[in-house]
């Protein structure tokens, strides 16, 4: 395979190890010690795989792109969550491009197939002193050759082989990803979340659709702010602005009402 481009920011290193606990902790392990931004663990299995609000990530053996990315972005801890629609907007062009896959970004982690999850991330970052965002390891889940989910996860999960009914190298799905983050980073770090609204809300299920916040209070979500809120109208004419935390999605047969 070629060696990446010189000028990207992402994937100059990559740690591609065997079973590990977690590729975060892994990752936080070599940010700690002063790994460069772009530095990228890969593992084949995770014995303590983690996804969002401390629940497992599970998988078997060689089925999933399961990576982390140590990034250091210049920007306030408040903003960490920002780059996880930096990655979403990224994974949705990689499956496009990789497997001609019409993905779409359930706000605010999660990119979906067919209504079904294909992939999550997990911003996690460090501070490193008052006001500053340490390293942020984006970690990436991507479904890539499961066969098949088993129940209650079939109606919910999906992977790049059942969506193409073909089995797909690891390798060459995460120079897809990589080389799609390495270019919405860049647009992040010199234009914001503002540069990426467009993009995003081109890529989003979520626009039109009926959500609850965590407080209870429903509404439609009409908007991504420019600090990556999601900004919901609801019943009673309120705008709402939700900036982290999960919020329910109503599936797509019940939405825009
Ligand atoms: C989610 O809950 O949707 C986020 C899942 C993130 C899983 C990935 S797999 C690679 C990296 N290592 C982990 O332990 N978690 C992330």
């Amino acid at each position: 395979m070629s060696r990446p481009d010189p000028s990207r920011r992402l994937g100059h290193t990559i740690h591609a190890l065997g079973t590990v606990d977690s590729t975060q902790a892994v990752a936080a392990r070599l940010a700690a010690a002063g790994a460069p931004e772009g530095t990228v663990v890969t593992a084949s299995h995770q014995t303590a795989g983690r996804g969002r609000r401390g629940r497992p990530w599970l998988d078997h053996e060689g089925e999933s792109l399961l990576m982390s990315v140590i990034l250091r972005p210049p920007v306030p801890p408040g903003q960490a969550p920002q780059l996880s629609l930096v990655g979403a907007v990224a994974i949705v062009d990689a499956l496009g491009t990789f497997g001609g896959l019409r993905a779409a970004i359930r706000w605010p982690n999660d990119v979906m197939v067919s209504e079904r999850k294909i992939c999550g991330m997990l911003p996690e970052a460090a501070t490193s002193g008052p006001g500053a965002l340490g390293p942020l390891i984006l970690g990436v889940g991507l479904n890539v050759n499961q066969p098949a989910f088993p129940e209650p996860l079939k109606a919910l999960a999906t992977s790049v082989r059942l969506e193409t009914g073909r089995a797909s190298d690891l390798d060459e799905v995460r120079e897809a990803v990589l080389a799609a983050l390495d270019r919405w980073y860049a647009r992040f770090l010199a234009a914001g979340v503002a540069g990426l609204r467009e993009a995003w809300l081109a890529r989003s299920q979520s626009i039109g659709r009926r959500t609850k916040a965590g407080d209870g209070r429903a509404g439609v979500v009409i908007d991504l702010g420019d600090d990556g809120a999601l900004v919901v109208r609801t019943e009673s004419g309120e705008t709402l602005r939700i900036l982290a935390g999960d919020v329910i999605m109503e599936a797509a047969d019940a939405a825009r009402h």
